[in-house]
């Protein structure tokens, strides 16, 4: 059977290669700190020695929008384009092409439907920021296929919480089943407090401190019991237009179980506060 090698839970800010990759003179204050922590990161993935990642994101409505929106969605493509025009443009993502695992995009959907999860799917998906961010934070060769999953954190209505758990606890299910030598990494993102075109923008730090908090907390010591009685649609509206890309962060520690993260790193960003988890459910590598 595959090995789960390590599920990785980020962030995924969008300026991160802009702000790092600037000239020394024209970097934020933060840039040489945020790399250091970026690079440290990078090594939990490294040293699990993945094959193949399966990589969890939203779209941004670039590819889907209000009128058209899966719920949750796995590409089953050969490869995959990623980065679209805007985010060229504005967070200066190069562009990519990811190698995609179909046999393992089959056997995962297959797996979804008979757990009573009815996803869609597409062969030509379109990565944006929400994979290619963790591609250029934790794998920035790009050399490894990929599944891409697709949630639905944006158009309302949305899942529950306790469904991005459940998810992640099939896709756990699913990975553990598969008949294979390979080893399989988890990579998912999602947000914590994020106001997105709203007035909280942009502020000193991301519109709600006490949930960023918080949230670490509970994702460090694998408490699903409190986010569930904690967090519901109502709550992360309070904390932030776009706070819901914490609902990603749920499934990923799904994947991994209601367990202690292995690694737990932040970095409190003047407008968002950035977070970096990665548990080893199978194994912990010296
Ligand atoms: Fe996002």
């Amino acid at each position: 059977m595959a090995t789960l090698a390590a599920v990785l839970a980020t962030t995924h800010h969008p300026f991160y290669l802009k702000a790092t990759s600037a000239p020394p003179d024209q970097q934020i204050p933060q840039a040489a700190e945020w790399k250091r922590k970026v690079e440290a990161y990078r090594e939990t993935l490294t040293r699990a020695e993945p094959d193949i990642l399966v990589m969890v994101g939203a779209d941004h409505f670039h590819q889907f929008f209000l009128d058209n929106y899966p719920t949750f969605m796995i590409g089953k493509a050969p490869r995959y384009d990623a980065t679209f025009y805007n985010e060229e443009r504005e967070f200066g993502l190069p562009k990519y092409v990811l190698e995609g695992h179909e046999e393992l995009s089959g056997f995962m959907h297959r797996g979804l439907l008979d757990r009573g999860f009815d996803f869609s799917f597409s062969h030509e998906l379109k990565i944006d920021h929400s994979i290619i961010c963790p591609i250029i934070t934790t794998r920035p060769d790009a050399d490894l296929p990929i599944v891409p999953i697709y949630t639905n954190i944006f158009a309302p209505p949305l899942p529950s919480p306790k469904r991005f758990w459940d998810l992640g606890r099939a896709i756990r299910d699913i990975i553990d089943e598969y008949p294979s030598d390979k080893r399989i990494a988890a990579v998912g993102s999602g947000h914590l407090s994020l106001e997105l075109g709203g007035p909280r923008q942009f502020g000193q730090t991301g519109p709600d401190p006490d949930f960023d908090r918080q949230a670490i907390e509970w994702l460090s010591t694998g408490n699903i019991d409190e986010i569930l009685a904690n967090v519901t649609h109502e709550s992360m509206t309070k904390s932030g237009n776009a706070t819901h890309g914490f609902m990603d962060l749920i499934l990923m520690m799904g994947i991994a179980g209601p367990i202690a993260a292995d690694y737990v790193d932040n970095l409190d960003l003047y407008h968002t506060m950035e977070a970096y988890f990665t548990w080893y459910p199978q194994e912990r590598p010296a």
